[in-house]
């Protein structure tokens, strides 16, 4: 039986901070708004002209460094983001090129803040049959550049950075769930309504922005997270209480708790970035990740539950012994 283990992992945050307090500044918001209703206190915004490659490409570079490998060991490169470099050609080939690697497949995983958790899936599933053996998996996001900076309900609520880990083939487990779902019949409910073959209007700039019903995401979300994580526990039998950290999406501080409710966890087995970080979309769980790796929270041998919900909607979870 061949398992993927996390062989690695990093994290990069732009160096730019924004506060609620600078927000206040220029619109109608308030910093007790945003942290009651969001558990957020500030985010990081790219630098212009820093990119998604950018980004992964740093946060990459320190996973890399942990797991001890060459980069010419990376035999497959897979990117979650919602918000590419390019059209195309896609942000994990740019990573490729960036790092000179030659050959192997590199390609993108639309799944909006799911990403993360789709890519692992894919990558699991290919080491697992021998189509890999050391993979690059990063999510990264630069969400200020779709962000509409005037509207309220939107703006407070993301943030830019990337996660990434290194993906080994090992014979002792590794990644012991992957589950990924989606439903497009809710596609409307939260997008950035600019598209290529859709006929992006220029004039319109306005549809090259987040637009979100945030009442009907946060009920589904808060539900599908319940449901996910009974399938992945139950189906692979185990139990609530064998978890020892939650690593969730990190969207909403009230979503996160209601998640942890629903595991009987207690808070202090949960990862919170998104108080430091805000929405990060698909970098959000390897941001957390690299995090609680880094400040020794995450030990070797721990068991860990990754839970992601986003636009399409899509959502996964990922078990994984450490
Ligand atoms: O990562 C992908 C998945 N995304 C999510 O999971 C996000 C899910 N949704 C949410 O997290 C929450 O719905 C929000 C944080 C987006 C909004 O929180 P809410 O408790 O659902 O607030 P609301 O939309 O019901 O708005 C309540 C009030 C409204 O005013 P009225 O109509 O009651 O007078 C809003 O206009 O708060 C107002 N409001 C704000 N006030 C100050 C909305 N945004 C702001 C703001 N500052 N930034």
């Amino acid at each position: 039986m061949i398992y993927t283990r996390i062989a690695g992992t990093g994290s990069y945050l732009p160096e730019k901070v924004v506060t609620n307090a600078d927000l206040e500044k220029t619109m109608d918001t308030s910093d007790e708004w945003i942290r009651e209703r969001t558990g957020i206190n500030k985010r990081h915004i790219a630098a212009e002209g820093e990119t998604c490659s950018d980004m992964g490409i740093a946060a990459a570079t320190k996973a890399i460094g942990m797991a001890g490998i060459e980069v010419t060991d990376i035999d497959l490169i897979i990117v979650g983001t919602t918000t590419p470099d390019k059209v195309f050609p896609s942000t994990a080939c740019i990573v490729q090129r960036k790092l000179g690697i030659h050959g192997c497949p590199a390609f993108d995983v639309q799944a909006a803040c799911s990403g993360f958790v789709y890519a692992l899936d894919l990558a699991n599933r290919m080491i697992q049959t021998a189509g890999a053996t050391t993979a690059l998996i990063i999510g990264s996001e630069a969400l200020s550049r779709v962000t509409n900076w005037q509207d309220r309900t939107t703006a407070v609520l993301f943030g830019d950075g990337a996660g990434a880990v290194i993906l080994q083939a090992s014979k002792e487990p590794g990644i012991l769930a992957t589950h990924i779902h989606s439903d497009g019949q809710y596609a409307d409910l939260l997008e950035v309504p600019a598209g290529i073959s859709s006929g992006y209007d220029a004039v319109r700039a306005e549809e090259a922005y987040i637009h979100m019903n945030g009442n009907a995401v946060f009920r589904r979300a808060v539900a599908t997270l319940g449901s996910i994580a009974r399938e992945t526990l139950d189906g692979h039998g185990f139990n609530k209480s064998d978890i020892d950290w939650l690593v969730p999406h990190q969207a909403n501080l009230r979503i996160i708790k209601a998640a942890a409710k629903k595991l009987d966890l207690s808070m202090d087995n949960v990862v919170v970035t998104v108080d430091e970080h805000a929405n990060t979309s698909a970098a959000s769980i390897p941001l957390a990740l690299d995090t609680a790796v880094r400040d020794g929270r995450i030990q070797r041998g721990q068991l860990l539950l990754f839970e992601a919900f986003g636009a399409g909607f899509t959502w996964g979870s990922t078990l994984v012994r450490y």
